[in-house]
């Protein structure tokens, strides 16, 4: 079957012509991204015709680039190893659209992107919200380059070596909050705050929201949604089945009594995990940190808690202890869209994962409120965790209209009501169509809006600056093999003292 091309002009045959071309060619001789996804119109291209038509392309290995980016940080200066930050603009009037069109020489009809939507909800939502660009722009032709590995856990570090090679793409996937503030503090982003502007996004975004893709004053991102990370996805008709009623399991106690319950019925492992990438662990005890209360979660996040003896961390750990009883022998094997799976196949009842789970569930035709269901996890209520995925525009890149221009289609109502269905999020603007949502999503925007609490996530970049949340991953990782309590908890406060230095952010929860 053939292979259409959005950008005018280009065929199958011609692809290679240097207009075409991957941006990054010629790049890191001899290095090759092996599993590069090149899409077309939603079509993943073979490795035969990305290397005839396409790429003959030369890039860092994602183990090579994974390696540099963990030798940089080894050599304890943090992963920005650019010796002067460039200076902060004083003001935006230089960075206006005029100014830029008429200062860059015509582009080449392409957009690269980076993500890491690659479940089928992910690449669903991904794919439409790319539709809307390809419809907005039919010439430009958009190149998908989406990295597997669940929360970024493989993406951000090739997209550290990327940058640092000055190679970076048109826009990368990234969280708002902390997760972009090396690439500010180096000077690899432009500021966009002149977008923001024309798109009058400001009017029409959540203040809490805005505050995480500002630096120094500017916008430094566009915020494609918003997701839940604490929520419990239950198999309905297992529930139903065992007699448990979801809107009981209010407390930690309460959802181990139903496991128990599972269990005596014959339902060995009623709780699925897939922590083949580490990051679901972190996850999971993320939201028993919540469950522990407000004011703790915000003492988590501004770097106060170091005490290996806090009650609340240690029982934190303690209730996630005792969680890992009831989770799948396998869960090192899974990805966490494979351990969402197995709560829509039944096999189990029980999955703690953020709201992009929705998306699996709707990939699978799977109906809210019959197959499945949600709960806030335990002891959450009435609080609203958040993850934040944002695009933004790296400094120098090889098509910097076309970055604008893509802002401009994340940043849309369109482009958000188009996503966030699919995506399982909501849209990170208040004037969302609520007919373009399905009734998991229309439930989450009214928790939004009734929250009491807010807080950012940690293990989805926002809360904690990186120093300290690399290690975290580590040490919850550890702990999932070892149980032990008192070393994690050490680990995790010396992790945070480790990194005082970071907290740069004072968030305020209450
Ligand atoms: C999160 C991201 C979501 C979703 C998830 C699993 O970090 O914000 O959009 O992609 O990872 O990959």
């Amino acid at each position: 079957m053939g292979l259409a091309c959005t950008t005018r002009g280009a065929t199958e045959e011609n692809l290679n012509e240097s207009k075409f071309r991957c941006p990054h060619q010629g790049m890191r001789k001899g290095l090759r991204i092996e599993a590069f996804n090149y899409r077309f119109e939603g079509k993943i291209l073979s490795k035969e015709q990305k290397e005839q038509k396409i790429t003959r392309r030369q890039v860092l290995k994602y183990a090579g680039a994974v390696g540099v980016a963990a030798a940089v940080v080894g050599a304890g200066v943090g992963w920005i190893a650019k010796p002067t930050p460039a200076p902060l603009p004083t003001t935006t009037a230089t960075m206006t659209a005029t100014a830029t069109t008429t200062a860059v020489p015509a582009e080449a009809p392409v957009l690269e992107i980076y993500h890491w939507w690659t479940s089928g909800g992910e690449a669903a939502a991904i794919n439409a919200l790319v539709k809307v660009f390809n419809q907005k722009y039919p010439d430009i032709a958009v190149l998908q380059t989406p990295v597997a590995g669940g929360a970024g856990y493989v993406m951000k570090a090739a997209m550290k070596s990327l940058v640092l090679a000055g190679e970076a793409p048109d826009a990368f996937q990234m969280h708002a909050g902390y997760e972009g503030k090396p690439y500010f503090d180096a000077g690899y982003l432009d500021p966009i705050t002149d977008l923001w502007t024309q798109q009058g996004l400001a009017a029409v975004m959540p203040s809490v929201v805005q505050d995480m893709v500002k630096f120094g004053g500017n916008y430094y991102a566009v915020p494609v949604n918003i997701h839940r990370p604490n929520v419990v996805w239950y198999n309905k008709t297992v529930l139903d089945a065992n007699g448990i009623d979801p809107a009981t399991l209010t407390s930690w106690d309460a959802f181990f009594a139903a496991c128990d319950k599972l269990v005596a019925a014959g339902k060995a492992h009623p709780v699925s995990i897939g922590d083949s990438g580490a990051w679901t662990d972190e996850h999971v005890l993320e939201q028993m940190i919540a469950g522990e209360g407000i004011d703790f979660y915000e003492n988590w996040v501004n770097g106060k808690v170091t005490s290996a003896t806090d009650p609340k961390l240690v029982h934190a750990l303690e209730t996630f202890k005792k969680y890992l009883g009831y989770i799948n022998p396998d869960h090192s094997t899974l990805t966490w869209d494979q351990a969402t799976a197995r709560v829509i196949t039944g096999d189990a009842a029980f999955n703690v994962m953020g709201d992009w789970a929705n998306g699996e569930f709707l990939v699978a035709k799977k109906v809210y409120g019959k197959d499945y269901g949600t709960l806030a996890t335990p002891g959450t209520a009435g609080m609203y965790g958040l993850v934040i995925d944002c695009f933004q525009h790296p400094k120098g890149v090889k098509h910097p209209q076309n970055s604008r221009k893509w802002l401009g289609v994340v940043g849309s109502k369109e482009g958000q009501d188009a996503f966030n269905p699919l995506k399982g999020s909501i849209s990170a603007r208040t004037d969302a169509d609520m007919t373009k949502y399905g009734p998991y999503q229309a439930a989450a925007i009214a928790d939004f809006k009734a929250a009491k609490y807010m807080y950012p996530s940690v293990t989805h970049g926002s809360g904690a600056p990186e120093s300290f949340a690399t290690k975290a991953t580590d040490i919850v990782s550890a702990f999932v093999a070892n149980k032990d309590v008192s070393a994690a908890a050490t680990a995790l406060v010396n992790a945070t003292t480790a990194a005082a230095a970071d907290y740069t952010t004072v968030w305020k929860l209450h």
